[in-house]
């Protein structure tokens, strides 16, 4: 009976019952013990709640969607990214939901569980430096690159630079936040790695309200606030840094600088120190781009009005950080040693 049911709903939409129906729609809560600090309404946009805990789950369905329209990924194909993890994990998910391969080139700097958990889902991990300068032959974007040549019927996902990648958000986040915000929002304000969540969701926030402001987040070692405000490219600012997508050391085509209104710049140890906190203050469980989002907030608060209504994008779980920001040890040494910021 229920599988009757079932069959007849998949006939007009064939990914009505699979997991991919479970991404979006996630919740939106206010954090009062912050907000409370902060001296205005700050509410978490919480996509840690997608099936694998995080707003990346959106951008591979739309990815992978685009590609089966254009052609571009045929029966049998293989999906190929460069991903710190959760691009990765959200394509491999679905690539299982829709028979693909999936092959996955990773810089080493990410952490343990993201890398086990993306082979739990059955993709192939190929480790490169993450030191490695964007042309170095040797660097995850150029073995993405070479990899979709050597694989017949492969496509690469390239979340820098596909568009579909931030059309997801303008055409789920943004909707999202706008509603449960009742339009009220004032800001909006996320990590940016490709770019795609805030140049999507911002872009759609701005043509209901073209006063919302929208902030991007950037750390030290990354290129995108100098090229925001100077229109330069300047590689001899980057330096290795902790923080997964945050930042970048290229410019990705779904950075959208027309939408984005200004950076802030945070570090890894007060953004780490930050989820920490908003773990224990509120309950709510993120990983280190969401403590550099909120960092960020508190190291520009003069800058808001107590009735603003705030909005950050917790870009995804803490659970994948019980070896890095989670951990004590890794902490005092790796954090405390270089504490920059
Ligand atoms: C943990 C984490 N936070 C934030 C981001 C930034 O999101 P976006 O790539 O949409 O700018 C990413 C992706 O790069 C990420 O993996």
């Amino acid at each position: 009976m229920l599988h009757g049911l079932f069959s007849q709903k998949n006939k007009s939409n064939p990914s009505k019952n699979t997991l991919i129906a479970a991404v979006g729609n996630t919740p939106l809560v206010k954090l009062e013990r912050f907000s409370k600090e902060l001296g205005f309404n700050l509410f978490a946009k919480l996509e840690i709640f997608n099936p694998c805990l995080s707003a990346k789950d959106r951008i591979a369905v739309y990815i992978i969607d685009q590609a089966e329209k254009d052609g571009k990924l045929k029966e049998g194909g293989t999906v190929i990214d460069a991903t710190s993890g959760n691009t990765g994990l959200a394509l491999a998910m679905i690539c299982r939901v829709k028979g693909y391969k999936c092959v996955l080139t990773v810089a080493d700097k990410a952490s343990k569980e993201k890398i086990n958990s993306l082979k739990s889902l059955g993709a192939e991990v190929v480790l490169c430096p993450a030191a490695a300068l964007p042309d170095d032959p040797n660097s995850y974007y150029q073995k993405a690159i070479t990899l979709t040549k050597e694989i017949p019927g492969a496509f690469y996902a390239d979340q820098n630079f596909n568009l579909a990648n931030s059309e997801a958000h303008f055409q789920t986040t943004g909707p999202e936040i706008w509603n449960q915000t009742n339009g009220e929002i004032t800001h909006v304000i996320a990590a940016v790695g490709t770019g795609g969540t805030l140049s999507g969701s911002g872009r759609f926030l701005k043509t209901k309200n073209k006063n919302i402001e929208v902030i991007g987040v950037d750390a030290y070692g990354s290129v995108l606030k100098k090229y925001h405000e100077t229109g330069i490219y300047d590689i001899s600012i980057t330096h290795p840094y902790k923080m997964e997508g945050v930042g970048k050391s290229i410019i990705p085509g779904n950075v959208n600088f027309d939408v984005i209104d200004r950076f802030i710049k945070v570090g890894d140890l007060k953004s780490a120190l930050r989820a920490r906190k908003m773990a224990q203050l509120e309950g709510v469980w993120a990983g280190h781009s969401s403590g550099a989002a909120v960092e960020a907030l508190f190291k520009t608060k003069d800058d808001f009005k107590p009735t603003d209504n705030v909005v950050v994008v917790l870009s995804d779980h803490g659970s994948k950080y019980l070896s890095t920001i989670y951990n004590d040890n890794w902490v005092e040494e790796k954090l405390y040693s270089d504490s920059r910021v």
